[in-house]
């Protein structure tokens, strides 16, 4: 069986995004894969030094996973942090990993042009554990002998970056310690929209959260931006976020009904706005409720965390020492 692998980053709140392009077909791909997904949180102290919202934010995602229907029984899940194998790995690979190859990641390329638009000093913001973040993924995935990386796309090129630094480890000593993993594009990896029409991501702040109230979720829905066409105007459902939210959560003949409506005119952005509110919550009715359970006693979560990671402890602890032999340091 092969084997998939993923984290999430406890930074921020789970929005609908994060649960549609990351957690929902992890899940689904848990079904036909031995599984391993855990809470990122050491990729999150690059840019959080606050201790309590690393804590609250590696609780609200787990029990996102939780209530999402993950079966820690059935898929190994646990916290990076617990797992210290992966920062011995991390150095390993280090010196294996070509500085030019970080100067290539997107991420970082991305401050550096926003440093020269301001006219700040290129590393303005940088840190090195921002720089190498590509290299602690690597460790991430190279530690557990992982086929398939369910990511949005824009994690791509970590994963590619994972495989040139395991081919470098693997061509130094003649044999293959590392498998290759391979990036798996989950088909809502298209990027689901936020409230203004943007990517939907904490960084725009324009995110519908996965366990928003009811109320809130009306509130939000009923915000999503939209273009000043009157109730008459027949409208376009392809440019419309309403409609690209709508398709996530409706059956295709929901979405067909919808469709028609508005191509015939004649329904204002509120029915519109409704009818999305509607589909969302009856999806989302039933993971809030979960979640609310967990919430009121986060010991069962915490627990799941740690009894996760002592296994994870195992696969990995017999991991590194297979490279320390590898390496000369046994
Ligand atoms: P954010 O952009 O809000 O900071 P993250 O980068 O922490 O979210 O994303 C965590 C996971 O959720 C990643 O696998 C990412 O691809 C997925 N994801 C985040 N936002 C979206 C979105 N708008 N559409 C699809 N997937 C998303
Ligand atoms: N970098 C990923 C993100 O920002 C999170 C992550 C960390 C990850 N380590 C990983 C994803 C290993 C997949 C595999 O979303």
């Amino acid at each position: 069986m092969k084997v998939a692998l993923t984290g999430i980053k406890p930074t921020g709140i789970p929005h609908i995004g994060n649960y549609l392009g990351a957690i929902k077909p992890a899940l689904e791909l848990s079904q036909s894969c031995e599984a391993r997904y855990f809470i990122a949180d050491y990729h999150a102290l690059n840019s959080c030094k606050d201790p309590a919202a690393i804590r609250a934010m590696t609780l609200e995602i787990a029990a996102a996973w939780l209530a999402s229907g993950l079966d820690a029984d059935k898929v190994l899940f646990y916290k990076q942090s617990l797992v210290p194998q992966t920062f011995e790995l991390l150095t390993i690979l280090l010196a294996f990993t070509p500085k030019g190859l970080m100067n290539r990641a997107h991420a970082y390329k991305a401050i550096l042009q926003a440093n020269a638009e301001s006219s700040r000093d290129p590393d303005d913001g940088v840190n090195m554990g921002l720089f190498t973040y590509p290299v602690l993924m690597a460790a991430d995935i190279l530690l557990f002998d992982t086929d398939l990386v369910p990511v949005g796309n824009d994690q791509f090129q970590h994963v590619e970056m994972a495989v040139d630094i395991a081919q470098s480890f693997n061509f130094s000593y003649g044999q293959e310690c590392f498998r290759l993993p391979q990036p798996l594009a989950t088909e809502h990896s298209k990027t689901l929209l936020g409230l203004d029409g943007r990517k939907m991501s904490k960084s725009y702040g324009n995110t519908i959260p996965m366990f928003a109230s009811e109320k809130e979720l009306r509130k939000l829905v009923m915000r999503i931006v939209t273009n000043s066409q009157s109730v008459e105007e027949p409208k376009d459902p392809e440019t419309c976020t309403v409609f690209a939210l709508y398709r996530n959560f409706a059956s295709p003949q929901q979405v067909e009904r919808l469709r028609q409506r508005y191509l015939a005119g004649g329904m204002g952005w509120g029915h519109a706005k409704q009818e999305l509110f509607e589909v969302m919550n009856a999806t989302l009715a039933p993971l809030r409720q979960r979640y609310t359970e967990l919430m009121a006693d986060p010991r069962v979560i915490t627990r799941s965390l740690e009894e996760g990671s002592a296994r994870a402890r195992e696969l990995a602890a017999a991991k590194i020492r297979q490279l320390r032999s590898i390496i000369g340091m046994d």
